[in-house]
């Protein structure tokens, strides 16, 4: 593959970072992930502001306009001749000797982006659903910035993948708050889509902001709230989104089928209209 280094496009082999960064001493750092399908770029706009934001909530500068970041996304997707997968940003605060304190003004942040191969459209996950455990949410409570910091969901998916799971919803005061890398769903047997409201215990999800639309497209009657595990055990259904998985329905949550256990109409339709605006 070909990757971006601090305005470099270098063979991965070859490209490389300090060993005193940031992002690696103090996970001091923030990133994105943008889905290709077709070639073409999903939802850019809505990365590009939350990775605005993200900055600015960590008090880090970027010396490259939008304009700039888009074309990085659209080289690296020529270079590496991307048709379906996910492109990486990631940005630290740079290299320098080890101290909490923010480095000098001229150490220049540490900018990375690298592409990822993937069929997210043909995803056998999304035909059979996932099988979800319940963790407790034990991260920080800043999660509306999307930063490197992601020891614990990496612990919580491996947790869920020994249960023979595919992910983990966290919990908090009995309420979902979201998936390890996902935002999540119920439709309750009315039919009405519950999903939790924005908060800094959630991270604003782009797909999220772009499904919600697509519901109301199809007039579906939408609830931004907290949802309880007891909730799930009665809903019809349930699903996740990202811009990895898109719509990607739940079929069981701890051992327990969710509705009739197969993935639901909603997630389905929902997906399908995502992908199709996205193309
Ligand atoms: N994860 N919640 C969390 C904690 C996430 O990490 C993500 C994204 C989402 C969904 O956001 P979006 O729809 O903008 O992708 C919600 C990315 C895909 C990741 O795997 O790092």
């Amino acid at each position: 593959r070909t990757v971006y280094v601090n305005g470099e496009y270098q063979p991965e082999t070859t490209a490389k970072i300090s060993i005193f960064d940031r992002g690696f001493i103090f996970a001091d750092g923030v990133y994105e992930v943008t889905a290709v399908i077709a070639g073409k770029l999903v939802d850019f706009p809505g990365h590009m502001a939350r990775l605005r934001r993200s900055l600015f909530e960590v008090e880090l500068a970027l010396p490259h306009s939008d304009e700039e970041v888009l074309e990085i996304h659209r080289q690296l997707i020529a270079r590496n001749a991307l048709e379906e997968g996910l492109i990486y940003l990631q940005v630290s605060r740079g290299a320098a000797d080890r101290d909490f304190m923010y480095p000098a003004e001229d150490v220049p942040p540490t900018f990375v982006m690298f592409t990822q191969k993937k069929a997210l459209i043909d995803n056998p996950v999304a035909d059979r659903g996932q099988k979800i455990i319940l963790v407790e949410d034990q991260r920080w409570h800043r999660r509306d910035i999307k930063t490197v910091q992601l020891l614990y969901p990496v612990l919580a998916k491996n947790t869920a993948r020994r249960a023979g799971a595919d992910d983990a919803w966290m919990v908090e005061d009995g309420c979902i708050t979201e998936g390890c890398s996902n935002n999540a769903y119920i439709v309750t047997q009315e039919g009405t889509l519950v999903t939790r409201e924005l908060s800094t215990e959630i991270l604003s999800g782009i797909t999220r902001q772009s499904v919600l639309k697509c519901a109301d497209d199809l007039q579906i009657r939408v609830e931004e709230r907290p949802f309880t595990v007891e909730e799930i055990r009665q809903a019809r259904e349930a699903f996740s989104t990202s811009a990895s998985g898109f719509v990607n329905p739940v079929v069981s949550v701890d051992g327990t089928a969710v509705g009739d256990g197969k993935p639901g109409p909603v997630a389905h339709r929902l997906r399908e209209v995502y992908i199709r605006a996205s193309r």
